[in-house]
């Protein structure tokens, strides 16, 4: 079964709304935690629109499962990296007027830049992923840059409206996954995953980490982050029940 990375930006989003102190991403981290997360995930972006640098840097020392560190590849941002030593990063493409993250990192334009920020990483013991499309061309960058593994980008899953669309989105997943594994990489997935699109991503063979955020923030408004980071992990395990036949 894949091991559930909640991605706690939007605490900090609810605390920036009015520039204050709560609801503090550390205590929404050791939530999630104590339900079973398997680690944590924070985008520290170069406008600090959510999670800050005090945010990371608390979480480094307090997060005990996989602190992940979603970043861009400005050299602001890789030089804290570098410092603060998470366990992995996220190689995301950011852009200053977005919502979220769009669309996925291009590491065949920026093949360059890509295997100078994963040998930094690496000198300094960080696993490097990057987020990207499910093309082939992406996923070989990846690993001849010498990433250890690929996120494979839901949300053009997330965002279909059809069964037949979500069919065709589940299966270039999946080519993605493969080409993937035949290139020695890591398999993650995520953006746009909720309760209700979970199950077939979930039960895909071979994808180890998702990482899922908006959503389980958004029920843990109304339940809280140790229910609702549950409530995920419930739905991710059942959806590798062997299904009963007749
Ligand atoms: N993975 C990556 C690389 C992301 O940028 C995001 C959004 O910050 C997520 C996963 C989580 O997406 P969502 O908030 O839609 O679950």
């Amino acid at each position: 079964m894949a091991l559930l990375n909640v991605n706690i930006d939007h605490v900090a989003t609810i605390r920036q709304a009015r520039l204050t102190d709560e609801p503090d991403p550390v205590w929404a981290a050791v939530q999630c935690e104590l339900a079973g997360a398997n680690g944590i995930t924070v985008h520290l972006r170069q406008d600090r629109r959510h999670i800050g640098d005090r945010d990371v840097a608390l979480l480094k020392q307090t997060v005990a499962c996989k602190l992940n560190l979603e970043m861009s590849m400005a050299e602001s941002i890789t030089r804290i990296a570098e410092r603060l030593k998470p366990d992995q990063v996220t190689l995301v493409p950011e852009k200053r007027v977005e919502l979220t993250t769009e669309g996925g990192l291009d590491c065949v334009k920026q093949r360059k830049r890509l295997a100078e920020v994963v040998r930094r990483m690496h000198k300094k013991g960080i696993l490097v992923s990057t987020f990207i499309v499910p093309e082939p061309e992406q996923i070989v960058a990846s690993a001849e840059t010498g990433c250890d593994a690929v996120e494979l980008h839901t949300g053009m899953y997330a965002n279909a409206n059809t069964p037949r669309t979500v069919q065709r989105r589940l299966a270039a997943l999946e080519r993605g996954r493969d080409c993937a594994e035949e290139n020695g990489l890591v398999v993650h997935a995520g953006h746009g995953l909720t309760y209700r699109n979970i199950g077939p991503v979930a039960a895909m063979r071979g994808v180890c980490e998702l990482n899922i955020g908006h959503s389980i923030v958004s029920r843990a408004v109304l339940v809280g982050m140790r229910e609702a980071t549950a409530r995920m992990l419930a739905l991710m395990a059942s959806s590798h029940q062997p299904v009963p036949k007749g």
